[in-house]
């Protein structure tokens, strides 16, 4: 495979990008960027980066550079894509895609015409915990599905706390929303699981106050094509520890995460049932690594466990293969547009919100 190489531009976040990328035989960073000149001169002195920049035009103009990670906050994704994408580079940006539906469809436009590999950045998707049921579910185990439900709770005092007040996340002009902030780990990862589309959505934000200019709790429900009803919880402000739960019932069978789940490197348990499995009285629980995959080594793993490495592995080998990465950019929008209209259905009090097609 020949070498690819990368420019991560956000270098919070895109810390864990930059040192995965390292991590793999088949990628060089050769540049970092972010507006704060001083923190990219300390990551590029750290790890031996040679080029640094302080602007996205620069990377963008370097015609060494082969492909970009885009980890600046939410709403700079979509200008940045388009920008990546208009100046032919392959992009790996983080969650979500874009704010608006404008910018999705943009993002897929130029993917598509330029034949450029676009991946968004849902590192869940390669969650140890998840790759049995995902591969149950894909050869139809548990029958044919009516319901899932997914969650991300992250009570982000621990993000936020020791940030200043304009920062972007609880800056009023920039606030993050938990469902286009979090939303996607809850809903692309249950989409993916599940295999559907979606065609309608009906959400609620929590009537209580958040301890910034951010929303606290939001609750969707989603139709699919299918039929099949989806629910999303997404919560900023939950007393709780940090949990990615999701649920999955067929005609078959049900599939249930605990909720009560380990740290990235430890063991979970998730539920299982099948109706084959008459007597059973209670869920059938199996013990499976929760972030961390063991069949990559143990060096390899970062705060996400080994999440973002087995990401970038498949980034790389889409681009090689010259084929759609797994959350390419239609991929992405089936997830994000549906956010989107879920936010306008909840910034608006409620009701119905048609979901348009990609
Ligand atoms: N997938 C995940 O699990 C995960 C986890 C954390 C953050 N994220 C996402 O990563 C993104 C960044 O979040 P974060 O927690 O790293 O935020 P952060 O504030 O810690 O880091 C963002 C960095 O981007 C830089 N930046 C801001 N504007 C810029 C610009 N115009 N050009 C270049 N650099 C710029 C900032 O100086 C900062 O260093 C967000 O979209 C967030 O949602 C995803």
């Amino acid at each position: 495979m020949s070498t690819r190489t990368i420019a991560i531009i956000g270098l919070g976040q895109g810390l864990s990008h930059l040192q995965a990328f390292q991590m793999l035989p088949d990628s060089t960073v050769i540049a970092v960027c972010d507006s704060d000149n001083a923190l990219a001169q300390r990551i590029a002195q750290h790890y031996h980066i040679p080029h640094v920049y302080d602007h996205i035009d620069a990377v963008l103009a370097n015609r060494a550079i082969d492909a970009v990670v885009i980890a600046t906050p939410d709403h700079l994704h979509g200008q940045h894509t388009i920008m990546a994408l208009n100046a032919g580079k392959h992009v790996l940006c983080e969650i979500p895609m874009a704010l608006t539906i404008a910018e999705c469809q943009q993002i897929i436009a130029l993917s598509e015409r330029h034949g450029l590999t676009y991946q968004m950045g849902n590192q869940v998707r390669y969650a140890e915990c998840l790759h049995d049921i995902a591969g149950l579910l894909r050869a139809g185990d548990l029958g044919p599905l009516f319901y899932g439900e997914g969650e991300y709770l992250h009570d982000m005092h621990d993000i936020v706390d020791d940030r200043p007040a304009n920062h972007w996340r609880i800056n009023p002009a920039t606030p993050q929303t938990t469902l286009l902030g979090g939303g996607p780990h809850a809903l692309d990862t249950l989409r993916w699981l599940m295999g559907v589309r979606f065609g309608e959505v009906q959400a609620y934000h929590v009537n209580q106050p958040s301890d910034w200019h951010t929303t606290h709790t939001t609750v969707a429900l989603f139709k699919a094509d299918s039929g099949a009803v989806c629910k999303i919880t997404v919560s900023y402000g939950m007393q709780r520890p940090y949990c990615l739960y999701y649920s999955v019932y067929g005609s078959d069978g049900s599939f249930e995460r605990s909720r009560d789940q380990a740290g990235p490197m430890q063991e979970t348990t998730n539920y299982y049932y099948h109706r084959k499995l008459a007597g059973a009285r209670r869920m059938i629980p199996a013990t499976v690594p929760n972030w961390y995959n063991p069949r990559l080594p143990r060096t390899m793993t970062l705060g996400h466990g080994t999440m973002e490495v087995a990401q970038a592995q498949q980034f790389l080998a889409a681009i090689q293969a010259n084929r759609l990465a797994d959350i390419h950019a239609r991929e992405a929008a089936d997830s994000i547009i549906p956010l989107i209209c879920a936010l306008q259905s909840a910034d608006n009090g409620g009701g119905v919100v048609h979901i348009p097609a990609s």
